[in-house]
């Protein structure tokens, strides 16, 4: 019972068992900060890797109750979630809607840095393009799911650029690769990633460093994907996620998503570097630590990683 929507060349499965799904992605040059909420623009080009096996799972069905409701992993959420959500689709489903009720299911920790938000928009714009029979191109939901949240635009295609004029690019590499996350706590952050990124706009002294720089970085990660040079390409994917972090201690009041155990996660990855081993981190808002690395290196990497990471690894592609 799997349908494979076809709309896209080289596309994901995105229906199955009546489920729409949606992929996280990582951003491997971030977009941390919106020149405009309506429409929602970056201040700065972006780049990210979709995660296959990081998923949200979503159906809509009739609400049994006289209410919109919206369920995670079968725990019920609250007004101000629903909300968000009915708020959101309320964008582009008919206004006489009957009321719905979301059924949603993330493989992904929800809230924890690990893109919840994306997978989590891209499945509920697919699952109302299916209830409401909307028939959007992909094109169209990949412009509707950036004003749910502005990551999950990426997450249509395998490896894509979110542009400063709003547009989606689909990027192409020869290169494989994978990620695998160093858990350091899945818990639910204590504050998004939309309230962080807007205090760091609004009050970080090096807002406007991290926009330039992330600019040149994007100019450079196009190029480095181009030449399949991994080396440059993790390099710059090191750099720009730390200096989006750095945006957060210089905001006011400062604060920072890494932990301790999120600096050992970093350590063990610079450590394996220096022995030979073709590695790369990243973070986003969140503790948890992403490894980069070339899938052909997955089952050494993983071995030596273990060893020292004592904690939860999730390897993020198949
Ligand atoms: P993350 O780092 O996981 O992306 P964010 O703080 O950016 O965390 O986003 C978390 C928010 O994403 C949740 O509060 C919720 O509004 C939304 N979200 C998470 N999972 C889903 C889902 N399955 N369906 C719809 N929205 C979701
Ligand atoms: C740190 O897309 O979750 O993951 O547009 O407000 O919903 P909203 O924010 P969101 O922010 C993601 C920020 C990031 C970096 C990235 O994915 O590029």
């Amino acid at each position: 019972c799997i349908k494979n929507s076809g709309r896209t060349k080289r596309e994901r499965i995105f229906i199955m068992d009546g489920y729409s799904l949606g992929y996280a992605n990582i951003a491997l040059v971030k977009y941390w900060g919106k020149k405009s909420k309506d429409p929602v623009l970056p201040y700065n080009p972006n780049i990210s890797l979709r995660l296959d096996n990081l998923l949200s799972k979503t159906k809509i069905e009739k609400s049994l109750s006289n209410e919109d409701e919206f369920y995670i992993n079968d725990e019920k959420q609250g007004p101000e979630e629903v909300n968000k959500m009915i708020k959101f689709i309320s964008k582009f489903t008919p206004v006489d809607r009957e009321k719905i009720c979301i059924k949603s299911y993330n493989t992904v920790p929800t809230a924890a840095g690990l893109s919840s938000s994306s997978s989590g928009t891209m499945a509920l714009v697919l699952a109302c393009n299916e209830y409401f029979k909307l028939n959007k191109s992909t094109q169209e939901m990949v412009e509707i799911a950036k004003e749910g949240s502005g990551s999950s635009c990426r997450s249509f295609y395998k490896l894509a650029a979110w542009l400063e004029d709003g547009s989606v690019e689909e990027l192409s590499c020869e290169l494989d690769f994978s990620m695998m996350v160093l858990v350091v706590n899945e818990d639910r952050k204590k504050i998004s990633s939309r309230v962080a990124m807007e205090q760091c706009v609004q009050t970080s002294t090096t807002f406007a460093s991290w926009v330039e720089k992330a600019k040149k970085d994007f100019v450079l990660m196009k190029e480095a994907l181009k030449e399949a040079d991994f080396e440059k390409i993790g390099e710059i994917t090191e750099s720009n996620a730390l200096a989006m972090h750095e945006t957060t201690t210089t905001s006011s009041p400062s604060f920072t998503f890494l932990t301790e155990e999120s600096h050992r996660a970093m350590d063990i990855v610079k450590q394996l570097r220096s022995q030979g081993y073709r590695c790369y981190f990243t973070m986003d808002a969140g503790p948890n630590v992403k490894v980069l690395y070339l899938k052909e290196d997955q089952d050494k990497l993983y071995e030596e990683i273990s060893k020292l990471w004592n904690k939860k690894i999730i390897l993020c592609m198949e």
